[in-house]
């Protein structure tokens, strides 16, 4: 066909031109981004390679974590057509008090490493979205600067048992003492998994300088003028240290941790005790036996075990069998409200994010952190809306099957 063709006329294109006037701020880098992949793309700008790498990596060839992200991907939703779906409620009860939405603030080591407002950012979005954050044990704020950060939300504290048993109940009772209402224990992590980029990295605790790390900050000159300007960059609760991450928790942690110190913390902590690192049906079994009153499916967010069972996998046998006795949260490769919402259908009532949330942070501090909520729970009321639901209640297992290619064959963890 033949067309015919003219001159442009600038009366014609006049409506068409868009020029807004460049503006460079964070609010708008910020609102530019769509997805947690957006912000994670604009946090790899903003952020040195060591820090970037050490949030972004996991352990060996990092296949926990390409699979849990690659296990969401290949869910198919099943939607009901013709209900009304003008309002959505997306909170309900986890562990005995309310949270707006059905995901969390995972805990999280050395924050203040990924941008200078740390711990206190995550808390701080966390409590203003009604959701509850979680203090690492290794974080970089203190148990006491959370408490005062978010008086009246959600906390909960994540434990690493050390050798040094008194130290690690000595910090438990803070926690009790500065209104903490959840302790999490987290079993995964017998040694430090292999963190091989934070070791050609060289990364060490605080970042040293060297002659590639004050090039580095050619680069990134904000996050290294945040780096010497703030309060020295250290474990809030522990010592500094001059090696690599994994050789510090390798003198940290205790290899001998068995269930029957599990049932010994419980009795040391006033409120719900959740166990965090569940692997196996037989495990979330007996860890409810325990007595623990809410279970972590979750592999650390591939940063342990490589090649480690799928949590969204485990997640249908483990709500069938557990799932009347004890509280079924799960975590790893959560990157979508869409993610969220297929594990709530098929049994979690709760569910945490990690790298999310540190993507937003490193992206733009408090206010990423507060884009990486808003995208997640954009994205999950409008996930639930499409399905036809509007409430948590009526997400059930009909309203996702997994696709085949990256299910188990073995029956082991099934
Ligand atoms: C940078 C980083 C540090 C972490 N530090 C801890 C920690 O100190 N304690 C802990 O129990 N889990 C820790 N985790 C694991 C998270 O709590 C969570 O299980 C994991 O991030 C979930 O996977 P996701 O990042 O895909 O959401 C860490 C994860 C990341 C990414």
């Amino acid at each position: 066909m033949t067309v015919n063709r003219r001159v442009p006329r600038l009366r014609d294109l006049a409506p068409l031109i868009r020029f807004d006037k460049p503006r460079f701020n964070r609010r708008r880098r910020l609102e530019a981004a769509q997805t947690i992949h957006d912000l994670r793309r604009i946090a790899k700008r903003r952020t040195p390679k060591a820090a970037f790498d050490y949030t972004d990596g996991a352990a060996e060839d990092e296949l926990s974590i390409e699979r849990a992200r690659q296990a969401f991907r290949e869910i198919e939703f099943h939607p009901s057509i013709l209900r009304d779906v003008t309002t959505v409620r997306a909170g309900w009860e986890v562990l005995g008090q309310p949270v707006a939405l059905p995901f969390g603030i995972a805990p999280t080591g050395f924050t203040r490493l990924m941008h200078t407002e740390g711990e206190i950012a995550g808390a701080r979005a966390a409590a203003s979205a009604g959701i509850p954050f979680s203090l690492s044990t290794l974080g970089t704020a203190s148990i006491e600067d959370v408490a005062a950060a978010i008086p009246e939300s959600r906390k909960w504290f994540q434990l690493y048992m050390w050798r040094d048993r008194d130290r690690s109940m000595a910090l438990v009772r803070r926690a009790a003492d500065a209104g903490f209402d959840t302790l999490m224990v987290t079993v995964d992590v017998p040694v430090a998994g292999a963190r091989l980029r934070d070791i050609r990295n060289g990364m060490t605790i605080p970042p040293a300088l060297t002659a590639r790390t004050v090039l580095d900050a050619l680069r990134h000159p904000t996050w290294w003028f945040d780096l010497v300007t703030t309060e020295p960059l250290a474990f809030a609760s522990l010592q500094r240290w001059p090696g690599t991450v994994g050789e510090y928790l390798d003198t940290m942690f205790d290899p001998s941790v068995t269930f029957a110190d599990l049932a010994w913390i419980k009795t040391q902590w006033p409120g719900k005790l959740v166990v965090k690192g569940i692997q196996t049906l037989e495990d979330a079994r007996k860890v409810v036996d325990a007595g623990a009153d809410g279970i972590v499916l979750s592999n650390h967010g591939g940063r342990q075990l490589d090649r480690a069972p799928v949590p969204f996998h485990l997640l249908p046998s483990v709500a069938r069998e557990v799932g009347k006795h004890t509280e079924i949260l799960l975590d790893t490769g959560i990157m979508s409200g869409a993610d969220i919402v297929a594990a709530i259908a098929l049994g979690a009532r709760f569910t945490l994010v990690g790298r999310a949330y540190l993507y937003g942070l490193m992206a733009g501090g408090e206010a990423g952190v507060h884009r990486a909520i808003e995208i997640l729970s954009g994205q999950l009321t409008r996930t639930m809306r499409l399905l036809g639901v509007t409430c948590l209640e009526e997400l059930s297992p009909k309203h996702v099957t997994q696709l085949r290619r990256l299910l188990p064959i073995s029956p082991a963890s099934r």
